[in-house]
Parts: C-alpha cells; structure tokens; sequence
C-alpha cells in the first residue's frame, strides 16, 4: 500500500493508473476508522481494480475549533487497517498543502437547497466546507466510483446532487449504515461513549423503527411522531437535538408528491451526539402530514 501526502506526487500517480487504464474508485474519510469505513472499502473493491483512501480532517467544515482540535487523529492505526484491508493508496495531505492560502479567501462549492436545512441549519458552513473539500479531492484522485456511507444522509444527497449538478464524471456508491449486533449504527463516536452509554445507545435505532412502522402505517401525524419519540428518548437518559421526517429526495417537508420519507435522528448519550436515519416508502394516497 503506497502512503502519499504530497498532492503533486498524488497526481504524478494517477496520470500513471489511468494511462494503464486502471479504474479508481475512492474512499474520502477524516480518519478515526472503524468497520464502517471498511465496508466503503468493500464496496469500492467490487467497484474497481484500484482503491484509494483519503485521510484529511477537513478545517473548513469544521464551525467550532474546538471539535477540530479534539477530533482524534489515528492515522498510523489507519494505515494498519487500510493495508489489512487492501487498500492501494491512502491520501493523507496537510493542511497546508490543501489549503495553501488559508481558509478566508478559499473558492467553495454549495449546493444550496440542501445544504442550508437540517443539519445545516444547526452547523452553519459545514456542508460548503464538505462539498468543497470533496469537489477537491475529486480533481485530485480523479475517482471513477466514489463510495460514502448512508449514515450521514444529508451528506450523501448533497454529494449526489452536486456530483449531477457539476457534471463530474464519478459514480456515487451509497454503503448502507454497517451496525452493531443491537442496531447501534457505527460512528467513530461510539468510542467515546460509557460502559453505561453503550448499554443505552441502541435505544436510538429501536425508536426510529418504531417511527419506521408508524410511518408506513400513515395513521399519525408526523409531528406526534417526532414528538413522542422525542419523549421517549428523553426518559430514556437521551437529550433529543433533532428529529426529522423529510422528503428523502429533496430533503424538504413532506407533500402529497413524496413518495420517500427519510427519518433523521439525533440525540446525544452525555457528551457524544449520536445520529442515524432511515429512508420508509411512502403510500401517497395515505400521506398524514
Ligand atoms: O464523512 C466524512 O468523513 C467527511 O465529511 C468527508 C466526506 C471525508 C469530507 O471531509
């Protein structure tokens, strides 16, 4: 497995997998990795004959310092994952040579509908500093297949969005949400949950099922929904940040047209925000908004 922080030297390497005619299907990550990011792997070896692994803790998405500060860097422990794995390359710039002229004046891509709601909304920058930094490091790696987990849904329909948007010859790979045996969705944040935290972290996933069903079953409003889940988190030692049910296409309220909802949780156990989400096929015909 070839270790490349230099841009340049990246390129250099890519001129020559595409003059073999070598397909690339890549892997953009912030490091900190565990089993799901592994299963993105997987999914790009089905893919294509060479994988490549970016590990860059992106400042520009970053709204608090502090969480760029604390955000763990593992990236020997990585490698070692990446090489068992079967990685080809794995990426790991600097700062420095990503954004050689600081942050202020950095040119950013947005995709605007989707960016600004939801997530967005409570994290403002956030998804300009991600579409950016990945629109980036597409011209770097010039991947022909690019894989993100469905875990973070809001990401993945910006990706794919602006991906059609801008024209960019890459195909999006969706991974589903890789879980623990009780549903807990992997997240490198599980690591930093107690013994007792652990205990109760699945109670997140057994709620938004429950939602699931209720949603299908199109008997009770939405906004019950949520509430009730709200509540149930709440006695259950969470503190619910965000619970949504949105079209899964647009990301907007559901209408008479959805013909997706995707819930979208958010809770945190203590310190550690958890999120996970879940898409339901809707009946139109039954819509109870
Ligand atoms: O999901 C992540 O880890 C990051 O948002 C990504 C896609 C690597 C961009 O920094």
């Amino acid at each position: 497995m070839l270790i490349i922080d230099d841009p340049q030297q990246l390129r250099e390497k890519i001129k020559q997998l595409k003059q073999q005619g070598s397909e690339i299907a890549f892997v953009p990550t912030m490091g900190n990795l565990h089993e799901g990011h592994l299963t993105l792997v997987q999914a790009g070896q089905k893919k294509a004959a060479v994988v490549i692994v970016s590990i860059f803790v992106n400042p520009m998405q970053f709204n608090n310092a502090q969480d760029l500060l604390n955000y763990p860097k593992t990236v020997a422990q990585d490698c070692e994952k990446l090489a068992v794995a079967g990685v080809n390359i794995v990426f790991t710039p600097e700062a420095s040579s990503i954004y050689p002229n600081g942050l202020n004046t950095q040119t950013y891509v947005e995709v605007p509908l989707l960016s600004n709601c939801l997530e967005g909304e409570l994290r403002p920058g956030h998804f300009r500093g991600m579409s950016t930094i990945v629109n980036k490091l597409f011209n770097l790696v010039q991947p022909d297949y690019a894989c993100f987990g469905e875990k973070d849904f809001q990401q993945l329909a910006i990706v794919k969005q602006m991906v059609s948007d801008l024209a960019l010859p890459i195909e999006i790979i969706p991974v589903a949400t890789k879980r623990e045996k009780n549903g807990l969705a992997m997240s490198s944040r599980n690591s930093k949950l107690s013994g007792l935290e652990k205990q109760k972290a699945p109670f997140l996933a057994k709620v938004m099922n429950r939602i699931a069903i209720d949603l299908q079953a199109q008997k009770t409003e939405l906004s019950i929904l949520i509430d009730d889940a709200s509540n149930d988190l709440n006695n259950a030692g969470f503190n619910t940040d965000a619970i949504h049910i949105v079209d899964a296409q647009t990301l907007q309220a559901v209408s008479c047209d959805s013909k997706e909802a995707v819930i979208l949780m958010a809770a945190f156990l203590g310190e550690t925000r958890l999120i996970d989400n879940k898409v339901v096929t809707l009946n139109p015909s039954k819509i109870n908004i």
